[in-house]
């Protein structure tokens, strides 16, 4: 069989006019039909063999260039449930960006929320701010944009969230971000992000959990193992991308979070998602 995917901008019968609003029907060797998203179809599909091989001493993870090369699919492979994530991100974007505000994607990488977020919103004179100190990612990301016909104005801005103001926002998301801030930045950045915030308006926080009981942390853990595996990395990559990731990934219990976010004002926090030791947590300002 061959492995082709092949693209059918005829399917089904009125596929053309659906590439004009989103994206393109594409048919798997196995015959069944995928629609895939244009803000998919301009990601690199490179495959990520960063830790393929056996390297004497790795090096603390870096988003950087070779990261960024490869970075769709290595996010894709490594986070269970990510593009249910970008998806529903969307979706919420669509029902709680608020006219005449802004929602920022706070360490956007590639943009992948910024895209999700920008073909669902459709409240009146929104903007989207992208936000990442990584300038291979932004880069990248505007060259993603350039092919992007969404309309909705995107600013990129290269820059430590740490360090930005925020203000009018009615949507601020954290996918998979706030974990790589120093946990005791984590308090002041949040309430940073509650200012920020317009009453009604909400945070959307993706994170790496970890877990109180040991026996729970050790489950989960060999479930995301086996999650990659499944994704075809080998024991090698899985082992010398937890080294790397050592003291840069530094994730919390969702007690944690959720305690954090109450005490700088937020109203409720709720996990949407979870996917082993996944999660995609809503917050609420009142
Ligand atoms: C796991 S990736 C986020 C994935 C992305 N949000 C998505 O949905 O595809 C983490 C990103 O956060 C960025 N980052 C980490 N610390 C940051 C900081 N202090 N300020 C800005 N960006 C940061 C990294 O450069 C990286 O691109």
């Amino acid at each position: 069989m061959s492995n082709k995917i092949s693209f059918n901008p005829s399917f089904p019968k009125r596929g053309a006019e659906r590439l004009l609003w989103g994206g393109i029907y594409c048919q798997l060797p196995n015959k069944s039909v995928v629609f895939i998203k244009k803000a998919q179809l301009m990601m690199s599909t490179k495959q990520d063999t960063l830790y393929s091989s056996p390297i004497s001493s790795v090096n603390s993870f870096k988003f950087d260039q070779s990261v960024v090369n490869v970075f769709p699919d290595m996010i894709r492979r490594s986070v269970p449930g990510y593009q249910a994530i970008i998806s529903a991100i969307g979706l919420l974007a669509g029902r709680y960006a608020q006219d005449n505000s802004v929602c920022y994607d706070l360490g956007c990488s590639l943009g992948a929320a910024t895209l999700s977020m920008r073909h669902e919103i459709v409240s009146k004179c929104c903007k989207i701010i992208a936000v990442d100190n990584s300038e291979s990612m932004v880069y990248q990301l505007k060259k993603n944009l350039l092919q992007d016909t969404g309309s909705i104005d995107v600013e990129c801005l290269c820059a430590d969230i740490r360090d930005i103001t925020i203000e009018n926002a009615s949507v601020v998301v954290l996918n998979f971000t706030l974990q790589f801030i120093p946990i005791e930045d984590r308090q002041a950045f949040l309430d940073k992000v509650y200012q920020g915030l317009r009453p009604g308006g909400i945070l959307i926080l993706s994170e790496k959990l970890k877990f109180d009981d040991p026996l729970q942390q050790e489950l989960q853990t060999e479930l995301h193992h086996a999650f990659k595996k499944s994704q075809g990395y080998s024991d090698l990559e899985i082992s010398q991308k937890r080294s790397a990731l050592e003291n840069v990934l530094l994730a919390e219990t969702f007690n944690t979070h959720q305690k954090r976010l109450s005490e700088v004002g937020f109203s409720s926090t709720e996990v949407w998602f979870q996917y082993f030791n996944f999660a995609s947590m809503i917050a609420l300002k009142k």
